[in-house]
């Protein structure tokens, strides 16, 4: 893979790719398990993927934008005039929902940029209604409701065990061990304190014991899934649920960080592997994800593939879960970096020439 596909497929040369990703960094970084994660990340993977593109034979620039004067951050990009963005954006001001922010700046500056719209980014950060539209369908994700008082989870009609999450965050933010809960009074307590903590409605959901199964997609069409990844437990102490929480994910020195390490799926019978790859790309299709994403599922002891999550422009770090899938399927992290480039321009072609033809 070298820089020629992309110089092809654009029918004029990608001169300069922009690296659009946010300084909104919290004044203090929240420390573990107290509130979101320190939005500094981001800036690492922005020159990591800054250094993947130049590798990859492009010319790139990394731009950092705060999100306060939305004036002057539209300013810029304008005058940059970049004829590709890749968008690393999260937030916008401190604020996740922010996310869809940019995608809609650029779509009405009409410069192409990577990853998807702001509508499935939005939609994905709003579990409740994603998981309507999977299950309008026929996507399997767990049975679920929505409360937004405590004493209404008292009256929630679902079989034990269940997990309750926050229906607006990602990256485990508030999930712990209590997250899992047995009986009502467990579940009225676990409600009461996200509701409090976090101020927004909460998911209770049909808790899945099963294989936590990762599926990298990349591409739009074809969209294609990369090798399959899963959650090895084997590690976390004894009697402590198998679950992703937020130490799991960002608190090295925890022991459900060592308890929870990413390894490739093997054992999986043929037929639950190609299920799990149908419903990816259906869960992948039906939120109108683009060029690349990760969906995630725990698998019941049926086989049936239960999607807990669809992550658009989910991140894209060389230690994360899309380059580890990729470098499964033997790309390096810049051909992936200058794949997802690629992915981007022929889509954006495409539409353009349907657009013309039209
Ligand atoms: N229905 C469920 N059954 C079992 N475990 C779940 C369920 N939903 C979430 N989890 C656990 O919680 C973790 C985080 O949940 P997820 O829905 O992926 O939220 P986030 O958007 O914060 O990543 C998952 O990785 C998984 O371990
Ligand atoms: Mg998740």
């Amino acid at each position: 893979m070298g820089n020629e596909p992309l110089k092809v497929a654009a029918g004029r040369a990608v001169r300069k790719v922009i690296v659009l990703y946010n300084c909104d960094y919290d004044p203090v970084p929240p420390p573990p398990g107290v509130a979101g994660r320190d939005r500094s990340e981001v800036a690492r993977a922005a020159f990591d993927v800054r250094d993947a593109i130049t590798n990859f034979g492009f010319q790139a620039e990394i731009l950092g934008v705060e999100g306060r004067d939305i004036a002057q951050c539209v300013e810029t990009v304008r005058r940059l005039s970049p004829d590709l963005v890749f968008n690393l954006t999260e937030s916008l001001a401190q604020d996740s929902t922010n996310e869809i922010v940019m995608p809609a700046v650029l779509e009405m500056l009409g410069i192409p940029y990577t990853g998807s719209g702001s509508m499935a980014l939005g939609l994905c950060l709003h579990k409740p209604k994603a998981k309507d539209i999977l299950r309008s369908r026929g996507v399997p994700t767990p049975a679920s409701c929505t409360v937004e008082r405590a004493k209404d989870a008292a009256g929630v009609d679902l079989p034990y065990p269940l997990f309750v999450k926050l229906s607006r965050e990602d990256a485990s933010v508030g999930i712990k061990d209590e997250n899992v809960v047995w009986n009502r009074r467990a579940l009225v307590k676990r409600v009461r304190a996200l509701l409090d903590e976090f101020e927004q409605p909460v998911l209770i959901e049909r808790y899945v014991e099963g294989r936590e199964v990762y599926v990298t997609l990349l591409g739009n069409d074809p969209l294609v899934p990369l090798p399959f990844h899963e959650i090895d437990f084997s590690l976390m102490p004894s009697g402590r649920p198998k679950i992703v929480s937020y130490a799991a994910k960002w608190d090295e020195s925890s022991p459900e960080y060592a308890g929870t390490t990413p390894v490739p799926v093997r054992d999986l019978p043929e037929s639950w592997r190609q299920s799990i790859e149908r419903t990816a790309i259906a869960a992948f299709r039906a939120l109108e994800l683009r060029d690349y994403g990760r969906v995630d599922f725990r698998v019941a002891d049926d086989g049936t593939p239960y999607v807990i999550d669809v992550n658009p422009n989910c991140d894209i770090s060389p230690g994360a879960g899309v380059a580890r899938a990729a470098r499964a399927a033997g790309m390096s992290f810049p051909q992936l970096i200058g794949r997802i480039c690629e992915i981007a321009w022929e889509r954006h072609l495409h539409a353009h020439q349907k657009a013309r033809a039209a």
